[in-house]
């Protein structure tokens, strides 16, 4: 199952071309960041799991959830990549 899936009050994954209504999956249970923080603190250029709890204003406490957030860093293009760069590049 897609980490994408695993949202709260769905009982069907989406279908392909219905935008995504799912709930905010939290990443980080101690502080409460979800993956749409994740997302947006990408989008501001911060490329780290330090840098997105920085920018939280918190620590991670059980660090538990770094190696999803570099995950998720990892698979996302960085900007000024070019499309398809990611494939490419393995
Ligand atoms: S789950 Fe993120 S610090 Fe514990």
């Amino acid at each position: 199952m897609p980490l994408s899936y695993i949202g709260v009050g769905r009982s069907e994954p989406p279908a392909d071309d219905m935008p995504s209504t799912r709930a905010p999956l939290i990443i980080c249970l101690c502080r409460g960041i979800t993956d749409r923080d994740i997302a947006r603190a990408m989008a501001r250029g911060l490329r780290s799991p330090g840098a997105v709890f920085a920018a939280a204003d918190c620590r991670p406490q059980c660090g538990s959830c770094v190696a999803m957030m570099r995950g998720m860093m990892a698979a996302a293009p960085a900007e000024g990549d070019e499309p398809g760069f990611a494939a490419a590049a393995e």
